[in-house]
């Protein structure tokens, strides 16, 4: 079963529980170390992690690691590799397991108070994620654990035959992005229960919530070495760990270029490294939603909305390309500007807030700079448009309508809460679904509503690559571990589905033994 979603209604006792360790961490800057072997380490210089809502308020001073740092990562998790990979998988699920518990109990106001300060989400979202998504990856990757050790070989008369499931021989480098914290999570610890020893480096803009998520693990037993948390500059972190002859496998989640250059610098120098790496990503996404003439207009304006704002936008499921048969434009176009208009923005420490700030000033660059790209082209701004970095960095959720479907804002990949709408002719349904499937590179999740099953059924053929999560009349985000196991194939990543047996068989190298009786 899936952790219940709690409400924070006012008057719960987690609503007060949360108020409190929110207010408790709005008031200290902590330090956070790295933590190598077990140890806490400090590296002479820190960088500050800020909340975006407010970027003035300085939370935590963070130590910033280097290539030295990388290269002590490595050896410790080297040396806990002995034991951890021969430490029967019973005793490795029962750490993780307790992580949940802690979670789903005395820690659940933690990670979501770090979530919602330092990443700006949010109670529902940081809720849905720092908790609920956490604890589903704890507890479902350990019953797909039993599952995968399940599965053994055919003996017969004399010949006992079986598979062992060995850990990688190596480390695994786990790089993760600021927008869920459940990721960062997850891509530690499937490697992690199957036996593997990580180095992760998380986003810089996530660093609060990596340090309690540390700290967890670590609470619920978790051995020194085992995950060894290194921040610091993406490039140079990512060098020295790439340069190891020990590297046994990448799993990351982030931007696409990232990930084109991490399998470029594996392929390139790939003769140093005693196996070939594992190389497991998530990138990123141009998330659909596409409307049939039949669809019902007032659920696609709840789709667009929900789906393109929560998160301001920045998850990589988010719509952010809309495609509206003319029949139903005018409908939905009155309903987005009504309701867009109304979508509360500010800090999310103010419950009543549907929207927090983007995640820094780069972000918010890119959505402002979009913005007025789309203006200059004579696209037309159906809703918001306007932004203000003077005490958070906030965009007004958007929607840009242009009559190109070749637009850069239909392709290119904005993360934030600006989304592209083309109308295309009631007439024109067939030619539109090539159109989706053509216009971008990604996919990762897209929808399609509609009411006439056999346009479903057309969608569904037809878009059969567009998207590695498909939704038929629903929002194309908040997978739920499994029940939507998650990931997109093309420019979207590698399709292990996070979540699922399919990403854990990648973190294993199984031995066959034959024996003769
Ligand atoms: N799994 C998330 C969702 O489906 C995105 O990472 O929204």
């Amino acid at each position: 079963m899936n952790e219940p979603i709690l409400a924070y209604l006012p008057g719960s006792p987690e609503r007060a529980e949360l108020q409190q360790r929110l207010a408790q961490m709005s008031s200290q800057r902590i330090h956070i170390p790295l933590v190598i072997g077990g140890e806490r380490v400090e590296t002479g210089t820190t960088f500050e992690a800020v909340m975006p809502h407010k970027h003035a308020h300085v939370l935590a001073d963070v130590e910033r690691g280097d290539a030295s740092h990388v290269e002590r990562a490595i050896a410790a998790a080297g040396r806990a590799h002995e034991t951890w990979s021969r430490t029967p998988w019973h005793e490795r699920v029962a750490v993780f397991l307790r992580a949940a518990e802690l979670l789903s109990g005395p820690w659940r106001s933690t990670l979501n108070a770090a979530t919602m300060l330092n990443q700006s989400k949010t109670v529902h979202q940081a809720e849905i994620d720092a908790s609920c998504e956490t604890i589903d990856f704890l507890r479902y990757n350990a019953d797909y654990l039993v599952r995968i050790y399940g599965e053994q070989p055919v003996s017969s008369q004399g010949v006992w035959n079986r598979m062992e499931y060995r850990a990688l021989e190596g480390f695994v480098l786990a790089i993760s992005p600021f927008n869920f914290t459940a990721i960062g999570a997850n891509l530690t610890t499937s490697p992690a229960l199957m036996g593997n020893t990580v180095v992760w480096k998380p986003a810089s803009t996530q660093a609060l919530s990596a340090w309690y998520t540390m700290r967890l693990l670590e609470e619920a037993g978790l051995p020194p070495g085992v995950i060894n948390l290194v921040f610091g500059p993406g490039a140079e972190i990512g060098a020295a760990a790439l340069s190891s002859p020990d590297l046994a496998g990448v799993h990351f989640t982030g931007s696409t270029g990232v990930f084109q250059g991490i399998w470029r610098t594996i392929g390139s120098g790939i003769d140093r490294y005693r196996n070939y790496p594992r190389i497991v990503g998530e990138t990123g996404g141009k998330d659909f939603i596409l409307a049939h003439p039949s669809a019902d207009p007032a659920e696609v304006s709840a789709a667009v909305i929900r789906g393109s704002f929560e998160y301001q936008g920045q998850k990589c499921s988010a719509s952010s390309r809309l495609y509206i048969p003319s029949n139903l434009w005018s409908d939905v176009r009155d309903t987005l500007q009504r309701e867009v208009s109304q979508i509360a923005m500010g800090d999310v420490r103010d419950f009543t807030n549907f929207m927090g700030a983007v995640i820094d000033g780069s972000s918010f660059r890119t959505q402002v700079e979009a913005i007025a790209e789309a203006r200059e082209a004579g696209a037309e701004i159906v809703v918001g448009g306007g932004s203000d970095d003077s005490e958070g960095w906030f965009v007004e959720p958007t929607v840009v309508e242009t009559d190109d479907p070749g637009f850069r804002l239909l392709r290119d990949e904005l993360f934030g809460p600006v989304v592209t709408a083309y109308v295309y002719d009631e007439s024109r349904w067939d030619e539109t679904l090539d159109l989706v499937d053509t216009t971008s590179a990604y996919a990762l999740t897209g929808a399609v509503f509609a009411d006439d099953r056999s346009a479903i059924e057309q969608a569904h053929d037809r878009l059969r690559y567009a998207a590695g999560n498909f939704y038929v009349n629903d929002k194309p985000t908040g997978a739920v571990v499994g029940q939507q196991p998650f990931g997109g194939a093309r420019a979207s990543g590698t399709n292990d589905k996070a979540g699922s047996m399919w990403n854990l068989i990648r973190w294993v190298s199984p031995r066959t033994v034959k024996e003769t009786l």
